[in-house]
């Protein structure tokens, strides 16, 4: 199995211009590939565990981060996105109640690998783009 990193940090498909939400995106990334690391070493279950609500604990923490910053842009648009974080939340949550990380980590891994990428690529770009361009109008 692979030992390389299942996110490469890359500031071209990632950065949204934002100091510190770039740095907590990058820690984010950090965080998956500990865990991708950790289970393709098969490490024991209490391991790999911690190192689930680690990322779990950090993507809240920068969930509300993001949501602070963004609803000083756009309080409607904010909505929305705050709502797209709370239904990654409750899944996460969902997967956590029903010991689905144990089950089938590699699977839950990579469903919410899939998920976060294309938030930051999309969501999260689209959000900063629209709305610093029609804060400067
Ligand atoms: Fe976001």
């Amino acid at each position: 199995m692979t030992k390389s990193n299942l996110i490469v940090w890359d500031e071209a498909r990632f950065e949204v211009g934002i100091e510190d939400i770039d740095n907590q995106h990058r820690k984010l990334v950090g965080y998956v590939n500990n865990l991708s690391l950790a289970v393709n070493s098969h490490l024991e279950e209490s391991h790999l565990s911690a190192l689930f609500m680690e990322l779990y604990n950090y993507i809240k923490l920068h969930f509300k981060t993001e949501e602070i910053y963004f609803c000083t842009l756009n309080s409607d648009d904010c909505l929305l996105h705050e709502l797209q974080h709370k239904h990654f939340i409750e899944e996460l949550d969902r997967i956590i109640a029903l010991n689905e990380f144990k089950k089938n980590a590699r699977e839950v891994l990579f469903s919410l690998t899939d998920w976060l990428v294309h938030h930051i690529q999309v969501e999260d770009k689209k959000f900063i783009t629209q709305n610093q361009h029609q804060s400067l109008i």
